[in-house]
């Protein structure tokens, strides 16, 4: 088998080398004609070329979420990290138990991750005839067993059956007065009646974040520690699994953290004896303590919902105490010009129309704090996409 992949990337080597570069087509083709004439046409050749180009990436760009969801799945980012960092294609061929006649196409589709930064590819050296792959800090956070590894939030995002399928029929949903959300198009329910009813997606939205708080509350914990100081309880709101409040009890043994959620999160969640668990219904009551974490909670939530569930967070509070909310705020970050930035939190918005949620803009935060009774806010950027925002009462 190996063998094999030496002979196809000695092919496929060979083919790169005889591409050329196509970047220099354009003046070659036009040098004989007019100057003047020749800029306007280009300018509005490029212009063509460019949407033409666009419309390419944006219309196929389904694949490149396919693609990194692919990789995840045969344990690629795993197989390089195995391999010391670094993998050829025989190797990747070899460690994911690929059947031999995919080969071929194992090479586009380790091109397509490098092309879109998903890998690093150096061509070969020497005698050498195979590319080497690495990882690149997207992969980095693919790679299972990895210090964090956030491919269950990956594979959420790009479940097929209840992600991808939402927003099949968006167009639809829009013209349809009495659609009431695109999950309830799609699925005849909410995500959280589905979770209920629906044991793998159930596993999914709670691996997804169980392994976003990992992330997250370790650069939380680090970068502003400070915020968690003084105080004696906590509750950690729709917390999931717990990873945020275990995570605060292990640095702050003195906070009693508490996490509520409802009966079929609560009965999976692995216990640490550092934490209490509560089924419950964040609409119907909080019970109290000096801090209420809301983590990744309010975006699923319109804004009465949110003033509902704010309302239940300020009775819980005590004077002097406050909330604690981990979410993004659009157009704040810690690079927040970034391109890259602003896409992923609008696209992040995008996702939470699934279900009558979207992410807030600063001004949209402080209306529903304001409605809620709240008096100040304080928002602290940690991660691009991802702000502390703290609530007094
Ligand atoms: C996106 S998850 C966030 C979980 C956790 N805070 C985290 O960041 O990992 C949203 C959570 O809200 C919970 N939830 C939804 N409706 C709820 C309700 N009425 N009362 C309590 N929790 C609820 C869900 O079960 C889910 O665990």
């Amino acid at each position: 088998m190996a063998t094999m992949a030496s002979e196809w990337e000695a092919a496929t080597a060979d083919e790169a080398q005889a591409l050329p570069l196509t970047d220099n087509l354009l003046p070659a083709q036009a040098a004989t004609a007019d100057d003047d004439l020749l800029t306007a046409h280009k300018d509005l050749y490029m212009d063509k070329m460019k949407g033409y180009t666009d419309i390419h990436n944006f219309g196929l760009s389904h694949l490149k979420s396919s693609a990194i969801r692919c990789a995840v799945e045969l344990g690629i980012p795993s197989v390089i990290n195995h391999r010391g960092g670094a993998a050829t294609i025989s190797d990747i061929f070899t460690d994911t138990g690929i059947h031999t006649s995919k080969l071929p196409q194992l090479r586009r589709l380790l091109r397509v991750l490098a092309v879109c930064g998903i890998l690093d590819d150096s061509p070969p050296v020497g005698d050498s005839t195979a590319f080497c792959y690495t990882l690149t800090p997207v992969s980095r956070l693919l790679v299972h067993d990895g210090e964090f590894d956030i491919s269950p939030l990956l594979l959420l995002m790009t479940r097929p059956d209840t992600t991808v399928s939402t927003f099949f029929r968006l167009e639809s949903w829009f013209k349809d007065p009495a659609a009431n959300t695109p999950f309830e198009m799609a699925h005849g329910m909410s995500p959280w009646s589905l979770t209920k009813v629906d044991a793998s997606y159930n596993d999914a939205m709670n691996d997804a974040c169980v392994a976003d708080s990992n992330l997250i509350m370790h650069i939380v914990l680090k970068e502003a520690p400070a915020i968690f100081r003084g105080l004696t309880s906590l509750i950690d709101v729709a917390g999931g699994h717990g990873i945020a409040a275990v995570a605060i009890a292990k640095e702050f043994p003195q906070i009693t953290c508490t996490v509520l959620d409802l009966q079929q999160v609560i009965e999976k969640a692995p216990r640490c004896a550092t934490v209490n668990y509560i089924v419950g219904d964040m609409f119907k009551f909080i019970p109290p303590a000096d801090a209420v974490l809301l983590k990744a909670v309010l975006n699923s939530w319109e804004d009465d919902s949110c003033v509902k569930i704010l309302t239940h967070c300020k009775r819980a509070i005590p004077a002097g105490g406050k909330l604690i909310i981990i979410n993004t705020v659009i157009g704040l970050g810690i690079s927040s010009n970034r391109k890259a930035v602003k896409e992923a939190q609008v696209l992040l918005d995008m996702y939470f129309m699934r279900g009558a949620g979207f992410e807030r803009e600063e001004h949209e935060w402080r209306r529903v704090f304001l409605k809620a009774g709240f008096s100040g806010y304080k928002i602290t950027p940690i991660l691009d996409p991802v702000s502390i925002i703290e609530v007094f009462p």
